[in-house]
C-alpha cells in the first residue's frame, strides 16, 4: 500500500486561525486576556481550582519543583523510561534524580523498584551513583502514552515514604481513572498529585505549539509557580499596563522567563474546546489498531483497563523478538520505507551518556526498561487521521512482521 502516514499530523482549524488572528489584531501579544481564559477553563476542564500557563511542561515541571522547595543535594524518583525533560528539571535545582525501573505492560514506574530503591539508600547503600544516605523528598511519575497509573497507590507509596508527589501529565489531558468499575472518575489533575503539569508541544493531544500548564489544589503552590513564571516579579505586564495597572513592580525572587502568550493561548483555547473529542478519534483508532493486531502474535498491543479513560497520545506496541528474525530499529525502517512513520519512547534515560557517566547507571541497575524499550514502537495516532492512512499502518505492520517471521526451527532455540 502506498499511502504515506506522518507520525502526527496537528488538528488546527478554523477557530483556532480566526483566534490567532484577532489576538494579533488586539494589540496584545504576549500574556494578556487570552492565557487568562485559557487557564480558567483549563483549570475547569480538570477540575483543579488553579493552573497556571506556562511556555512547556518543562518549565511548569521546573516551577513545581522550586514550589515545592526541592534542594541540591536530595534525591527524586524519576522513572527511566520517560523523556528528557522529566529529570533534566530535578538537575536544574542541583538535585539528583534516582532511576526507577518501569512496568513491563503498563510502562508506567514500578513503584516496587521505586521502594527497593529507597530501601537501599535508608540502608546505607549507595544506588548506582546516587550516594548512601542520600535523601529522596519526592516522586515524578509520567502516565506514559497517556495511561494513568493507579493514583491511589502512588499516594499511599508517598505518604508511606514521606514524598511529595508531581505528575509528569505531559501525555495525559484528557485522562481520568477510578479504582474499580462502581467508582467515580478522577480525572487527571483532579487533585491526583501536588502538582500536575500538563504538555501543549506540537504534537501533544491538545497544543499551543509550544506551551504548558501547571494546575494544584494549593493557592500557595499557584501564587509562587505564578510569580516564579515571570522573573518572581510582584505583578506581571498585563497588570501594569492595562487600564488603571500602575508602572512599578518589586523583583521578590530570582525567578524565569516561562509565561506563555496570548498568541498561544488563542490557539490552546479552541484545542481545548475539542479536547475529548480529539481524545474520542484517538481511542477509536486505538480500538480499530488493537482489534487489526489481535491475531498477531508477532506484538503485543498496549493494554486498554476498564478503569482508564486514556487520552491515547501514544500507542506503543512491544514487538515479540523471539518471533522475528529482525530488530526493532529494521521493523521501523522498512515501516518507513513503505511510508509509514515510527517513533520509540524513549530510550531511557540510564542508556544516555549524561545519566551513564555522571551517575554510573548501568544497563542491569533497570532491568526491565533495559529489556523493553528495544522492543518498543510508537506507531501513529493522530485526530484526524484518514480512513486509508489508519488502514496503510495496519497493513503494513502486519506485512513486515509476516515477512520477517523467525522459522518456528530457529524460534525455538532462542
Ligand atoms: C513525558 C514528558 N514529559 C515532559 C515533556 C516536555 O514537554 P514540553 O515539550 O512541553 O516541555 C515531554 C515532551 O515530549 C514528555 O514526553
Amino acid at each position: 500500500m502506498s499511502t504515506a502516514v506522518p507520525f502526527f499530523r496537528p488538528n488546527v482549524t478554523d477557530a483556532e486561525i480566526d483566534e490567532v488572528v484577532a489576538a494579533l489584531r488586539s494589540g496584545w501579544l504576549t500574556t494578556g486576556p487570552r492565557v487568562k481564559r485559557f487557564e480558567e477553563e483549563f483549570a475547569e476542564a480538570v477540575g483543579a481550582p488553579h493552573a497556571v500557563a506556562v511556555n512547556s511542561c518543562t518549565a511548569a515541571l521546573h516551577l513545581a519543583v522550586e514550589a515545592l522547595g526541592l534542594r541540591a543535594g536530595e534525591a527524586v524518583l524519576v522513572p527511566t523510561l520517560t523523556f528528557a525533560a522529566t529529570a533534566e528539571i530535578v538537575r536544574y535545582l542541583g538535585a539528583i534524580p534516582l532511576l526507577v525501573d518501569c512496568d513491563p505492560v503498563t510502562l508506567n514506574v514500578d513503584l516496587e523498584d521505586a521502594g527497593r530503591k529507597l530501601e537501599s539508600l535508608a540502608a546505607g547503600r549507595a544506588v548506582a551513583g546516587v550516594p548512601a544516605g542520600t535523601k529522596a523528598v519526592g516522586i515524578i511519575p509520567v502516565h506514559v502514552g497517556g495511561l494513568m497509573m493507579d493514583i491511589a497507590k502512588v499516594k499511599a507509596f508517598a505518604d508511606r515514604h514521606d514524598l511529595w508527589v508531581v505528575e509528569d501529565a505531559a501525555h495525559s489531558f484528557p485522562a481520568a481513572w477510578r479504582s474499580s468499575p462502581g467508582q467515580a472518575w478522577q480525572r487527571c489533575g483532579e487533585n491526583t498529585s501536588a502538582i500536575s503539569c500538563f504538555s501543549f508541544y506540537a504534537n501533544k493531544t491538545i497544543t499551543t505549539g509550544e506551551g504548558g500548564m501547571a494546575t494544584t489544589f494549593d493557592g500557595d503552590l499557584a501564587d509562587r509557580m505564578r510569580r516564579m513564571s515571570l522573573h518572581g516579579l510582584s505583578q506581571d505586564a498585563w497588570k501594569r499596563y492595562s487600564g488603571g495597572g500602575k508602572w512599578d513592580y518589586r523583583i521578590l525572587a530570582p525567578g524565569f522567563k516561562y509565561n506563555l502568550t496570548d498568541v498561544a493561548a488563542a490557539i490552546g483555547i479552541h484545542q481545548l474546546a475539542r479536547a475529548e473529542t480529539m481524545r474520542k478519534e484517538r481511542e477509536a483508532i486505538a480500538q480499530r489498531f488493537a482489534e487489526a493486531f489481535a491475531g498477531a502474535d508477532e506484538l503485543e498491543t498496549p493494554p486498554m483497563p476498564e478503569d482508564r479513560i486514556h487520552s491515547w497520545h501514544l500507542f506503543p506496541i512491544r514487538l515479540r523478538l523471539d518471533r522475528l528474525s529482525i530488530s526493532r530499529n529494521t521493523v521501523i525502517d522498512e515501516l518507513r520505507e513503505r511510508g509509514v512513520a515510527c517513533s520509540v519512547h524513549w530510550r531511557p534515560l540510564h542508556l544516555h551518556p549524561y545519566y551513564t557517566e555522571t551517575f554510573g547507571w548501568r544497563p542491569e541497575d533497570l532491568p526491565t526498561a533495559t529489556a523493553v524499550w528495544e522492543r518498543l514502537i510508537s506507531l501513529p495516532i493522530f485526530p484526524g487521521m484518514r480512513d486509508e492512512e489508519i488502514a496503510a499502518v495496519v497493513e503494513n505492520v502486519r506485512a513486515v512482521c509476516k515477512d520477517n517471521r523467525r522459522s518456528l526451527s530457529t524460534a525455538a532455540r532462542v
